[in-house]
């Protein structure tokens, strides 16, 4: 079965049935795709000049917008004024979208983080721990998460190309494969990354295993090749969304994507059981994060 769930929405700000909600939150929630081809992003005719990789300074590999704050660009002061509302304008459009398929999330959007993605994803050098044409979930060395989930909002705003991804197997299955592999963390290690600032507060066993089930599915060519997977294609002007902790993801091929992240807790899902934390202390049977 297709982890994609494909809807004919035409705005972001979409009028819905009442139970359109409840059944889109479930496909998401269970590691589902949700992906809309008439929900586009449409840049001005000023801002088709970003769709060049030359605004990224080359160091990062994205930009990014992070509370009002534009990094990994280059440009003059109007050109970066420009580039801000642009993402800015994402953002928005972004949250709409969330807020009305979602109302339970809708505290949470503004805690949001955006990117504007001009690279091409074919081509570039990078390690395999960083290439993100190897299936896996997300799970950020330096930012702990304690449980928190990863919800991302992407659009494909290339006029040509489709931007091309892989979708792996359901993230139960693949946490039933990989977790065997994963040894404890060493006691102590978490105070201490801590302390020197390398992550942001405490890496919780959560924490660790999701670290380790990216690694571990990137580093494992053998299961990149054969575990079950479909190739899925977002056409430009296509909209989609994901729980990126949960879905296995590899992206393919494509250039000119603006993204969205939204954290949110445990507690503002509509089914915290089918979270990638009650999933993995079901399989490991103990409690993996820091009662609150
Ligand atoms: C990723 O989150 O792994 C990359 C997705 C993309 O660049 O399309
Ligand atoms: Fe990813």
């Amino acid at each position: 079965m297709s982890a994609v769930v494909t809807l004919d929405l035409k705005e972001w700000r979409p009028p819905l049935a009442d139970e359109v909600p409840q059944r889109v939150s479930r496909a998401l929630e269970e590691g589902g795709v949700i992906r809309l081809p008439h929900v586009n992003f449409v840049l001005t005719d000023s801002e088709r000049r970003f769709l060049s990789p030359a605004w990224s300074d080359g160091r990062a590999k994205n930009i990014s917008l992070d509370g009002g704050r534009l990094k990994g660009a280059v440009g003059s002061p109007a050109d970066c004024a420009e580039l801000t509302a642009m993402i800015a304008r994402f953002a928005a459009a972004a949250a709409e979208l969330v807020t009305a398929l979602f109302p339970r999330y809708a505290p949470y959007v503004k805690r949001a983080r955006s990117s504007y993605r001009p690279q091409g994803v074919v081509g570039r050098e990078v390690s395999w721990r960083k290439d993100d044409s190897r299936l896996h979930v997300d799970a950020f060395p330096s930012r702990p998460s304690r449980g928190e989930r990863i919800l991302r909002v992407f659009t494909n705003v290339n006029p040509a190309e489709d931007r091309v991804w892989r979708v792996g197997e359901p993230f139960e299955v693949m946490a039933k494969t990989l977790l065997p592999r994963i040894s404890n963390p060493v006691p102590g290690a978490s105070a201490v990354l801590a302390a020197l600032r390398i992550t942001k507060g405490r890496r919780s066993v959560y924490d660790h295993l999701m670290l380790n089930l990216h690694d571990h599915a990137k580093a494992d060519l053998t299961y990149q090749r054969e575990c079950p997977q479909e190739t899925v294609r977002f056409a430009p002007g296509t909209t989609w969304l994901c729980f990126s902790d949960q879905v296995m993801h590899a992206v393919v091929a494509g250039q000119f994507m603006l993204e969205q992240t939204i954290n949110l807790p445990v507690s503002a899902l509509y089914d915290p059981a089918r979270a990638p934390l009650a999933i993995l202390e079901r399989l490991t049977g103990h409690a993996l994060v820091p009662a609150q």
